[in-house]
């Protein structure tokens, strides 16, 4: 099925970063979010971003423009084209309740045939697809943060997953610009079951005194080409995402191995959640 329109739920880094590369890609594209004052706040980022890939090079001036044309920002669901949507990405927070709320809303507008994705980073798509009304047209679209620029879309097949989403998916997840790569429900998939005990390490690696935060993520930057250490990576994504992937690694894997670092459970406590808080392993208090 040729997808080409998609609406993206949730205007927050992830939904806003998705909506932006399905317009310039020329998709139609809806973006909800019931919170106006942050769907105002996307709307401006979105045009920054893309007028500054447009400025590097990096989008064509027919992309630049169909990241303007093609994208309607909608503050009620009323406003969504639902006959024209072949697929809607879900980008809200991780909360199985909030999600398969929302999803029952969807399943009663979106038609027969859309497919209905998850960007979740943590929780099951199997038992995700369960409280919706289409197992086998669901699916987890896994987006990397900054989704303009990061390459790649964990494709997530859950247990009713039928061939011809994953397809669908995977056909535009590369008109979107991305790599495409599938694995099964499994917790943390694998980008996550890979980073994040990277990042749970070299917090323990801090905390018992191995080295400064700067040389923890010189360290791994310079001897591994890691575009960012490992620390500042966390704060990048967010402490308190990272604590929470850390935990369902955990709970759904049942090994030690992915217990988390007292000292992140104690950063998060203390409301240093990273660059979004303003401080996590670094200030970011004087920066824009
Ligand atoms: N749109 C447009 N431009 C953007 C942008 C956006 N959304 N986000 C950043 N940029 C710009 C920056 O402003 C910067 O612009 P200037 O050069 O004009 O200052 C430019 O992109 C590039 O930034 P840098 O020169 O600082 O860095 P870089 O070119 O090396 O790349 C990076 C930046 C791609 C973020 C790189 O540091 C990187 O790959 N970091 C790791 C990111 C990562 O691992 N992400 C995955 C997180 S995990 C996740 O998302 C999933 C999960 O489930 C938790």
């Amino acid at each position: 099925m040729a997808i080409e329109s998609v609406l993206v739920i949730g205007s927050g880094t992830m939904g806003r970063g998705i909506a932006q590369v399905a317009a310039t890609s020329g998709l139609k594209t809806y973006l909800y979010d019931a919170a106006a004052g942050q769907l105002k706040a996307a709307a401006g980022e979105i045009e920054k971003s893309v007028a500054k890939l447009a400025e590097k090079g990096k989008l064509t001036a027919e992309q630049a423009a169909n990241g303007k044309k093609g994208l309607t920002v909608c503050e009620s669901l009323d406003a969504v084209g639902w006959g024209d949507v072949g697929l809607a990405v879900e980008a809200i927070f991780e909360n199985f309740e909030a999600k398969t709320g929302l999803y029952k809303q969807l399943g009663a507008r979106l038609k027969k045939d859309a497919i209905l994705a998850s960007n979740t980073s943590s929780i099951s798509i199997t038992k995700l697809a369960t409280a919706t009304d289409r197992p086998a047209k669901f699916i987890g679209m896994h987006f990397f943060n900054p989704v303009p620029l990061m390459a790649l879309v964990e494709v997530i097949r859950g247990l009713a997953t039928d061939d011809a989403t994953c397809e669908t998916i995977e056909g535009l997840a590369k008109r979107m610009g991305k790599t495409p790569l599938r694995c099964n429900d499994m917790a943390g998939f694998v980008s996550n079951r890979v980073l994040m005990p990277m990042i749970n390490e070299a917090c323990f690696a801090l905390m018992e005194g191995v080295a400064s935060e700067k040389n923890i993520d010189e360290i791994m930057k310079l001897g591994c080409n890691f575009p960012m250490g490992p620390l500042t990576l966390a704060d990048f994504i967010g402490l308190d995402v990272c604590l929470n992937i850390m935990e369902v690694l955990q709970r759904e894997l049942g090994d030690p191995k992915f217990r988390p670092c007292p000292l992140l459970r104690k950063m998060v406590d203390a409301g240093r959640m990273g660059r979004k808080s303003g401080r996590g392993f670094y200030d970011y208090s004087q920066k824009a």
